[in-house]
Order: structure tokens, then C-alpha cells, then sequence
């Protein structure tokens, strides 16, 4: 049964972007997890924190990662906070092998500049939002990522090393 390759960290990381090249290289079908819930919803994600809170967003997250235990061959790009629940690496751990896009705070507050599409970084005091956020998600992704990429480069880059990666664990 073929693997599935699981690209997570923090927001602006590169998950979908690289993903997606990934996903082209090692002509596997792509599935962004975001994606995914929105259109099961017919909701974007700031409109399913709207209704149903950050607790109804993660319920919906956790029943998209139950719901791919059984996938094989695919690149999935996780969302954000996925992998920071302990339920959610395992369901996908199951057939999958989890890549950690790591990503200095400097490149993420840079990406994210202006970007309002991201309900947790919305409120006040958004830079110490996302610098706490930031150190404490970091170690939970080392924590369940069986390999470990840095990302600070060009998608392209970053996808090659993916790759590479890869194709020894997978
Ligand atoms: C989240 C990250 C987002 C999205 C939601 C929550 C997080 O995904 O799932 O806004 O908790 O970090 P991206 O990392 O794709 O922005």
C-alpha cells in the first residue's frame, strides 16, 4: 500500500504551494485538508470559525483526517494547526509520512503580511500572536514529522528536497 505524503507546519509555510509540485513529480493527486473542509462546508474557513468557533473548525479537521486513514498515494497538504493534535497525527500516521516544512518566523510574518485569511492571526496584537503560536507549534511538528525540510526557499526548491525525501520513505 502506498504511503501518503503529509506536508505540515505553521501557516505560510508552503504547504499547498510545494504540495502541489510535489504532488506533480511524483504524479500523485494532490488534496489540500483546507480545501477539503471548505468544500464539504461550502464554507470558507474564516466562515466555519464564524459559525462554528475554532472547537466546530477542529472538529470538522479531525473527521477529515479520520476520513483519509484509509487513503494511499496521495500529497496532502495539512492545515496549519493540524498536526499540533496528538488525534490527528495519529489517524495520519496510519498510512502516511508526515514532512515538517520548517520555516524561520521572519519568512512566515513576511509571507503573511497583509494576509487576512487566517482567523487565528486576526485579532489584536497579531505579531505576538503569531510569534506564540509560532513557538508553541514548533516543537509538536518536530514531534510528529518523520522528516524534516527546510523551507525558507523557493517552492521549487523546497518540493526537490521533498522529493528526495520522499522516495526513501515512501
Ligand atoms: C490554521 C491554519 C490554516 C487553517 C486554519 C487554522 C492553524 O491553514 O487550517 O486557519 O491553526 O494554524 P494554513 O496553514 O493552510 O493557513
Amino acid at each position: 500500500m502506498q504511503k501518503n505524503v503529509i506536508l505540515c507546519g505553521f501557516m505560510g509555510c508552503g504547504k499547498t504551494t510545494v504540495g502541489k509540485l510535489v504532488a506533480q513529480a511524483l504524479e500523485r493527486p494532490f488534496l489540500d485538508l483546507d480545501a477539503y473542509i471548505c468544500a464539504r462546508e461550502g464554507k470558507t474557513v474564516a466562515e466555519i470559525f464564524d459559525a462554528f468557533g475554532e472547537d466546530g473548525f477542529r472538529e470538522r479537521e479531525h473527521n477529515a483526517c479520520a476520513a483519509l486513514e484509509k487513503s494511499q498515494g496521495q500529497v496532502i497538504a495539512a492545515g496549519g494547526g493540524t498536526l499540533a493534535f496528538a488525534r490527528n497525527v495519529e489517524a495520519l500516521k496510519i498510512n502516511g509520512v508526515i514532512v515538517f516544512l520548517d520555516v524561520s518566523l521572519e519568512t512566515i510574518a513576511a509571507r503573511l503580511r497583509g494576509d487576512d485569511t487566517r482567523p487565528l492571526l486576526n485579532g489584536p496584537g497579531r505579531e505576538e500572536a503569531m510569534r506564540t503560536l509560532y513557538d508553541a507549534r514548533r516543537p509538536l511538528y518536530l514531534g510528529a514529522a518523520d522528516i524534516v525540510v527546510t523551507a525558507d526557499w523557493t517552492p521549487e526548491e523546497t518540493a526537490r528536497q521533498v522529493v528526495q525525501a520522499a522516495a526513501s520513505n515512501t
